[in-house]
């Protein structure tokens, strides 16, 4: 059955007791409305191990937000999938605009990144998205099919762990969310595109999520969209009430 997810993304944001502050306002006041509907958070690593022990008694699922790609060594300031995973990390995002425009992460390295993860049992979250020049010009839909071709050198064992997050790079922290159908229509793309590499089924089970400005006031409308099964949330996820609601929304 398609999960539905809506992961939070602090990106560098909150110092550690600013997180731990958070978290417990999270854990106070989330209510899972059904085992089929994940919360994630993906904080900086520094949170992790404190934020695991206090979501012990919890539905709360924690992610990361990068990870090497190799598996140990000498990578000064690196983090590995098995350090995550030590801390009892569950899902890691890769290949956010972010780290491609600012840390040049290309192709072979987000496929490194995901072999690295899958090894540790750890679910990604591969991103994808276009520019605004890429939308202008008519180009978005073979931007995001460039994107995912990494995917398709996967098994399809491995493919199925594999969560994508739609996330326009002009709707991210910009306030200018993709339209309900804007989102709609690409992930419908997506899920096209998997049918077709993969198959059907993996296909209709595909948990396909979108990232962009997405608040408590816009997520049931994106939400209401049949391809989108959740959201991958920045600014809106520092703040307990919005993140939560949002969650609500699903
Ligand atoms: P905003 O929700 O702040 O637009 O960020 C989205 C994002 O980049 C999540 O990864």
């Amino acid at each position: 059955m398609r999960k539905k997810i809506v992961a939070g993304n602090w990106k560098m944001n909150n110092n550690f007791q600013e997180g731990i502050d958070l978290t417990n306002e999270l854990i106070e006041n989330f209510k899972p409305t059904d085992l089929n509907k994940q919360l994630v958070v993906c904080p900086p690593f520094i949170h992790l191990n404190a934020m695991a022990e206090l979501f012990t008694e919890n539905e709360i699922r924690l992610g990361g937000q990068n990870c090497h790609t190799s598996e140990k060594g000498a990578y000064t300031g690196e983090v590995s999938a098995e350090m995550l995973k030590s801390v009892g990390v569950r899902y890691c995002l890769v290949g956010h605009s972010e780290r491609r425009a600012y840390f040049f992460e290309d192709d072979q390295e987000l496929f490194q990144k995901i072999k690295q993860l899958l090894a540790k049992d750890i679910q990604p979250i591969f991103c994808c998205g276009e520019m605004l020049e890429d939308r202008k010009e008519g180009g978005h839909f073979d931007v995001i099919e460039d994107q995912l071709e990494l995917l398709w050198k996967l098994s399809k064992t491995d493919f199925q762990k594999v969560i994508i997050a739609y996330e326009p790079v002009w709707a991210i922290g910009t306030g200018q969310t993709a339209t309900a159908e804007q989102a709609q229509e690409i992930h419908k793309f997506i899920r096209s595109r998997i049918a077709k590499k993969m198959d059907e089924a993996i296909a209709d089970n595909a948990s396909i999520l979108y990232g962009g400005s997405c608040k408590p006031t816009n997520a049931a409308e994106l939400f209401s969209k049949p391809d989108v099964d959740g959201g991958l949330i920045g600014g809106a996820a520092l703040e307990a009430n919005d993140f939560l609601g949002i969650y609500n929304a699903l």
